[in-house]
């Protein structure tokens, strides 16, 4: 197997049974990672169901290939779901998709291989990127972003309180010698926070803000809720399990908006609804028990909701 790491799956049966499969149905899993939420999706499906699996990670693609590559209700697709408008194209989906299911941001083997260069913990290249045969390197953007960029970056995508200090030091840095390792950037953030700072490791907020830029996690997330749309029949299910505020509120106000974005021209005459989302329960977050297990689920929260035909 390519990846040393495995990765628990969160919110497992909660997400399948939103999904509310049906044997014979199509689904997308729009991030395959190890294929905790595809194997048990799979179990749904009678041989005449089809499961399309998609990551932009060719290690995730290579694991899948493995897993699952001699299921032949299996479609196996190495792309972002940024691109999921194309993917439906290509493979005739359109309405015609009963479930389609996103688990957002990296997965454990992501995290944990050092050579990835995600996490501050383990010393490594500064990579992060998601697709490794394409795009920018973290250690590349940093070289090329500016300072006011980069201030924005750290503030908005990583909520950190003292994105000007580590901007202007990152910024400083460069110009003496690029920074190319996870350890390098980690302690330049370290030393913008006061010595007596207690809390979540200081460099949390920075490399989650450039992990979200490098690869462009907001805008493909708005790009594949809106294709999910458009390839759900009437009655299919949406299921997106988000990791931080950003996400989580763009997923809101998507299942949201599709509702008043029909309404609002219409008014004041009397409301006629055009295809919709309509959300199925409330928000759902990871049990204390699944917490005890797998602690990595803290953040995870579950949105489902269901196409609304006119
Ligand atoms: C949290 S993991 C998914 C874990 C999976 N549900 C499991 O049980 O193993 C997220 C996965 O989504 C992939 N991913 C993130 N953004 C993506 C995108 N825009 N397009 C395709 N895959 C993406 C990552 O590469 C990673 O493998």
């Amino acid at each position: 197997m390519p990846a040393t790491s495995t990765h628990v799956p969160v919110l497992l049966h909660e997400s399948i049974q939103g999904l509310r499969i049906k044997g014979d149905g199509t689904y997308i899993d729009c991030t395959f990672g190890r294929g905790g939420h595809s194997q048990l999706l799979l179990e749904g499906l009678t041989n005449k169901g089809q499961l399309f699996l998609l990551d932009q990670d060719p290690s995730a693609i290579e694991y899948a290939q493995q897993k699952f590559g001699s299921d032949e209700r299996v479609k196996i697709i190495h792309q972002t779901f940024a691109n999921l408008a194309e993917v439906g194209r290509d493979h005739d989906l359109l309405a015609k998709v009963d479930g389609i299911f996103f688990d957002l941001g990296v997965s454990s083997p992501q995290l944990d291989e050092a050579q990835r260069g995600f996490s501050f913990s383990h010393d490594g290249p500064l990579d992060m990127r998601m697709n490794t045969s394409a795009g920018d390197t973290a250690a590349e953007w940093l070289a090329s972003v500016s300072a006011k960029e980069l201030i924005t970056v750290l503030f908005e995508f990583g909520e950190e309180r003292h994105a000007k200090k580590i901007a202007n030091k990152i910024f400083d840095q460069q110009q003496v010698s690029a920074i190319k390792t996870t350890k390098q950037l980690a302690e330049i953030v370290k030393d913008c926070y006061p010595s007596n700072y207690q809390g979540t490791h200081p460099a949390t907020g920075t490399f989650q803000a450039i992990r979200i830029a490098i690869n462009q996690e907001l805008q493909s997330l708005h790009k594949g809720l809106d294709a999910a749309f458009d390839f759900l029949n009437g009655g299919g299910r949406l299921a997106v399990i988000s990791f931080h505020s950003l996400e989580d509120r763009i997923v809101k106000r998507f299942i949201r908006d599709t509702k008043q974005q029909d309404l609002l021209p219409k008014l004041p005459v009397m409301p006629e609804l055009n295809d919709h989302l309509k959300s199925v329960g409330k928000l759902i977050r990871p049990s204390e028990q699944e917490l005890k297990v797998n602690p990595r689920a803290r953040s995870g929260r579950l949105r489902i909701a269901e196409k609304v035909l006119k």
